[in-house]
């Protein structure tokens, strides 16, 4: 469910809502833009695009770039998106159908998918992870040619130290706007004469007690090391239950996963991330440790998608935020599909950080909750759908 307002541009007046399923008025409240969105568009309106321009458009959260250049019709311009989020692509395609733009006419891409044919214009909204972007530069840097417009837009207290050497030392050179509300843009100019071989991206360890092999792609949560939430909650993992199908909510590189594939050897795992990176690193790193096991990925917000009442056993280590936007309303909205996904007497198994409410809400949700395990920073919970 999405809430409506109003978003004005040089290009036209148009209404935009960010994704929503919580109905919460904290989140429901927030803007489906910020003036990050404002400034490129109004520097856009400004220089006008060139004539059927191939514009490609990266990190735009609830699509309020793509809604505008889509229903704005631009003349001639044909548009891709590309996100590492299932939310934001939610989000753009009803933001652009709501404003009378046409779906179809837009290529909708996710992180891991190259372009199409060369990029005339690129749109970056910075992404809060630097690794992300860096991935970004190296995967579509082939597609540009040294007309093509590089467009960078971000809100200051959200850029990274060192975004503007990774546009220099990627792309070439690279300066910026002045600020005006508190959002800066990153103009860059290619200059091929200088460019690096891509690196590995990619950050490997072994799981610590385990022979598994893991992958963390970019965008995925703990890339550099096994979180310490993640930790203890393999500490007092649930075992010695009747189980034949898991899912893993909010399963990033996979790790609770493939270790609760290891404990159950008749059941099979679903892993859900609302990151493309996530779900395609999961399923990564269980192929090469199960491959003879079934499993499977899905992108999704929480289990939306999930069959009611189908699992015996639901595992999660729950965000605290959605992209830029903290609060627990993304955990909630899991404990409330976790029950619906989970058969009468399945169990929901989680891990938090002890300082938040976690207890309460799947007791208030569920009816009981249960303390398993808990130290000077974590608690893992559990709670049984009667
Ligand atoms: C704290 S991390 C846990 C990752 C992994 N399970 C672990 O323990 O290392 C939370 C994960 O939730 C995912 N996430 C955030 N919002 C989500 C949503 N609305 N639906 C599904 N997954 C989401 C994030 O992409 C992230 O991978």
């Amino acid at each position: 469910m999405v809430n409506d307002n109003g978003f004005s541009t040089s290009f036209g007046a148009f209404t935009l809502s960010r994704w929503s399923r919580t109905n919460t008025p904290s989140e429901q409240n927030l803007q489906a833009w910020d003036a990050a969105d404002e400034l490129l568009l109004e520097h856009l309106a400004q220089v006008s695009l060139p004539e059927s321009a191939r514009v490609l458009i990266l990190n735009d959260q609830s699509g309020a770039l793509v809604t505008t250049l889509a229903a704005a019709k631009a003349p001639g311009c044909s548009v891709q998106f590309a996100t590492d989020s299932y939310l934001s692509t939610q989000a753009a395609q009803k933001n652009v159908t709501a404003n009378g733009g046409d779906v179809t006419q837009v290529t909708w891409l996710n992180s891991l998918d190259r372009a199409q044919g060369s990029i005339d214009v690129l749109l970056i909204k910075l992404p809060k992870n630097l690794s992300l972007l860096e991935d970004q530069l190296y995967r579509y840097r082939d597609q540009l040619n040294p007309h093509t417009k590089i467009i960078a837009a971000g809100m200051v207290k959200h850029m990274a130290a060192g975004v503007f050497k990774l546009f220099e030392d990627i792309l070439g050179a690279t300066k910026t706007s002045l600020a005006k509300k508190k959002a800066r843009l990153i103009f860059c100019e290619l200059d091929k004469t200088q460019w690096l071989p891509a690196p590995d991206l990619n950050t490997h360890y072994v799981l610590e007690n385990t022979n598994y092999q893991i992958t963390n792609y970019p965008n995925v949560f703990s890339r550099e090391s096994l979180d310490i939430g993640t930790r203890f909650f393999l500490q007092h993992f649930p075992k010695k239950m009747q189980v034949e199908k898991i899912a893993d909510i909010g399963c990033g590189n996979g790790i609770l996963g493939l270790v609760a594939t290891g404990k159950y050897p008749e059941a099979t795992v679903d892993f859900y991330d609302e990151s493309y990176m996530a779900v395609a690193c999961a399923e990564q790193n269980f192929t090469r440790a199960w491959p003879d096991r079934m499993a499977s990925f899905r992108t999704d917000d929480g289990m939306s998608n999930a069959l009611p009442d189908s699992y015996q056993l639901i595992v999660c280590n729950p965000p605290f935020h959605q992209h830029n936007v903290v609060g627990d309303f993304v955990a909630l909205q899991m404990f409330r599909d976790a029950k619906s996904a989970l058969q009468q007497g399945g169990e929901f198994w989680l891990v938090g950080n002890r300082h938040l409410p976690y207890k309460d809400h799947i007791k208030h949700l569920f009816g009981n909750s249960m303390v398993v395990a808990s130290n000077q920073k974590f608690v893992v919970l559990k709670a049984i759908k009667r």
